[in-house]
């Protein structure tokens, strides 16, 4: 039995829904930022908070788990450099909680949730799992933080690891029944997608005067289904011991200036986007660009979808959301699987 921490939100929850075709899952999530429409009817749903030990204990001492994949944290790079309390208390206090009740529980396989913001700047144009980790922003360094801890542990405890490095998470599942949603949306494809739809009024590009061939950032998208297939894979070499511990980065190795993104947008929905350029945001480097190759040539990971199909996807979902939205069907779905979580506590 696999537990998935944080398999209510965006990420989180489309793992789910590949792992659960072979395997029984339990999702741990308060759903802070996760959704209850997120939450798969085939898996244990547990609510609970990750920093409290007696939330998991109820978990750990209830459940025989082989396996603990760790989605659940704060992601944003600005609002980690305004709070960066949030991020140390919620990506690395809570994780060292659950690290420990696992140790408690006798429970060694661990897959990581890291990124490509433990880069920081970088000093090559593809960045491999060798180049320097120097993060700019207190997002960045809160998962670094715990790589470090990981290696330690495998050390003194024995603890078994992937730490998987996304780069920019992104797209839909094939079935468009869940999706990336944030509130308040901060990622740029949601942002442009909403605005094609009419839910906002333009689309701010943060900075034009960077050191790239438009001025505006670079960042390398990856479809969270792609992510989902190197996390069954990780978690096969761990749980046969093919590996004891790895560290992979992952995304497709195409790099996207926010223009390109944008002007992919308009191509996919046939719709004008407005635009308007503004201030850089804090904490944003100028580009981030994977090198998979390591795990490509160790599990035989290639990312297969591109831009397009990325965009593609998340326009499905968007549309669909802007339906349900006016049904108010969302609300009855969250309502519908929090009742439904009683028969599990
Ligand atoms: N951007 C805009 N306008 C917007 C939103 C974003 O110009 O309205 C720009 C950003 O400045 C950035 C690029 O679009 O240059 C991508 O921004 P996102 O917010 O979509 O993604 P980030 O690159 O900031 O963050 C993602 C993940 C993080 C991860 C990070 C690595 O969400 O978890 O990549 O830097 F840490």
């Amino acid at each position: 039995m696999i537990l998935v921490v944080g398999g209510a939100g965006y990420i989180g929850s489309h793992i789910v829904k590949e792992l659960i075709k072979s395997t029984k899952v339990v999702i741990f999530d308060n759903l802070s930022t996760g959704h209850g429409w997120a939450v798969d009817n085939n898996a244990i749903f547990i609510q609970g908070d990750l920093g409290k030990e007696e939330d998991l204990e109820k978990v750990f001492s209830t459940y025989s788990i082989d396996a603990v994949m760790h989605f659940a944290a704060n992601s944003l790079v600005e609002e980690s450099v305004i709070n960066p309390w949030k991020y140390y208390e919620n990506n690395v206090a809570a994780t060292l909680t659950l690290l420990k009740i696992m140790m408690k529980y006798g429970v060694k396989n661990f897959i990581f949730s890291s990124t490509a913001a433990i880069y920081g700047i970088p000093k090559e144009d593809f960045l491999t799992e060798q180049s320097l980790t120097n993060p700019i922003n207190p997002y960045g360094r809160s998962k670094l933080i715990i790589e470090q801890i990981l290696e330690d542990f495998s050390q003194a405890y024995g603890m078994r690891y992937v730490v998987l490095r996304y780069f920019n998470a992104a797209g839909a599942h094939e079935s468009s029944l869940i999706g990336e949603s944030h509130d308040p949306e901060t990622h740029l494809i949601p942002i442009i997608l909403q605005h094609l739809l009419g839910k906002r009024e333009k689309v701010l590009v943060f900075g034009s005067d960077y050191n790239t061939r438009d001025g505006t950032c670079i960042r390398d998208y990856i479809h969270v289904t792609d992510l989902a297939h190197a996390h069954i894979l990780s978690l096969n070499a761990l749980l046969t011991g093919k590996k004891q511990t790895a560290t992979y980065n992952l995304g497709n190795g195409t790099g996207y200036s926010v223009k390109e993104v944008i002007e992919a947008c308009e191509a996919v929905t046939g719709r004008q986007a407005t635009i308007e350029y503004v201030e850089r945001r804090m904490g944003d480097p100028s580009q981030l660009i994977a090198s998979s190759e390591k795990i490509n040539r160790e599990l035989g990971w290639k990312a297969k979808i591109k831009l397009p199909e990325i965009i593609e996807s998340a326009w499905s979902w968007h549309k669909k959301m802007v339906g349900l939205e006016k049904e108010n069907s969302l609300e009855h779905a969250d309502w519908f699987v929090i009742k439904n979580r009683d028969r599990y506590l």
